[in-house]
């Protein structure tokens, strides 16, 4: 799909419409949830109406947006929502750094972290070929050469190893079908002191209009990080709806 006309069609989404596509998800994401409930580190319920039924640190994953709903993720009033480029500014990059947006979909936050690394680059990882069709094809219509997509795997983001100077999530964490494989890749993927940037809806805050799925809490964050050896640094409060977390990799101890 071109870039024109998913905005066309994101402009026409509603939430109703979100949910729907949502629940149709991913088939991936249902069909990998069996062997890993048998595990220690996951276990399972009866799933919710947007759940998987797969529980990790007393979390119900959700289910993965497919690509269908891809507009949703373009749609006009997410700049007033989000206020990306106001995310991409406190990211504090550098001209030079190497960047992964993690599960990037449409590469809503790819192109304005792109525009921010001249010199460096931007890895655009998704398990969706087509969110990654969509991305290479606005590469081209935008000339914007210094994003690569890579073909992410359900716990895998086949990044090159300690290269990363940071990795962004929106909205995105909640969904992985197995978050602690996930995060141990990425982590495999920065440098040392490399930064985790992760932006969730507020759990705590009723007045976020989000289903309970969909939004996580600081203290569930804080939670599961820790459990791969990431150390908060600061969570920054300018958001209307989202927390901003700011994780990093400890450097390498000397011998
Ligand atoms: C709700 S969308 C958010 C997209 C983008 N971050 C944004 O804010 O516009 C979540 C994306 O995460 C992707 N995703 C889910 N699980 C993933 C995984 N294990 N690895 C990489 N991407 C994943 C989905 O395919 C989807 O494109």
């Amino acid at each position: 799909m071109k870039t024109q006309s998913i905005a066309r069609l994101g402009a026409s989404l509603t939430l109703t419409t979100l949910t729907a596509l949502a629940a149709i998800g991913f088939a991936q994401d249902a069909a990998t949830k069996g062997s890993d409930a048998e595990s220690d580190r996951y276990t399972a319920k009866e799933p919710s109406r947007d759940g998987t039924g797969k529980v990790y640190f007393g979390r119900e994953i959700a289910h993965v947006m497919g690509h269908r709903a891809l507009g949703w993720l373009e749609r006009p009033e997410r700049e007033r929502e989000e206020l990306p480029d106001e995310v991409v500014k406190n990211m504090e990059l550098k001209p030079t750094d190497r960047v992964a947006d993690i599960g990037a979909g449409s590469g809503y936050f790819s192109f304005r972290m792109a525009a921010k690394v001249p010199e460096g680059k931007v890895y655009a990882v998704d398990i969706q070929p087509e969110m990654l069709d969509y991305i290479r094809d606005k590469k081209t219509e935008t000339g914007v050469t210094n994003i690569e997509t890579v073909q992410g795997e359900i716990h895998d983001t086949k990044l090159p190893e300690g290269r990363i100077d940071a990795a962004l999530m929106v909205d995105a964490y909640h969904e992985f079908s197995h978050p602690w494989e996930m995060m141990h890749s990425i982590v495999k993927g920065l440098r040392p002191g490399g930064r985790v940037i992760l932006l969730e809806y507020r759990g705590e805050d009723p007045t976020v209009a989000i289903k309970p799925l969909h939004k996580m809490t600081v203290k569930q964050v804080t939670k599961e990080m820790a459990a791969v050896g990431l150390k908060l640094k600061e969570i920054r409060d300018f958001l209307p709806s989202q927390h901003f977390f700011v994780f990093e990799k400890p450097a390498e101890e000397k011998p």
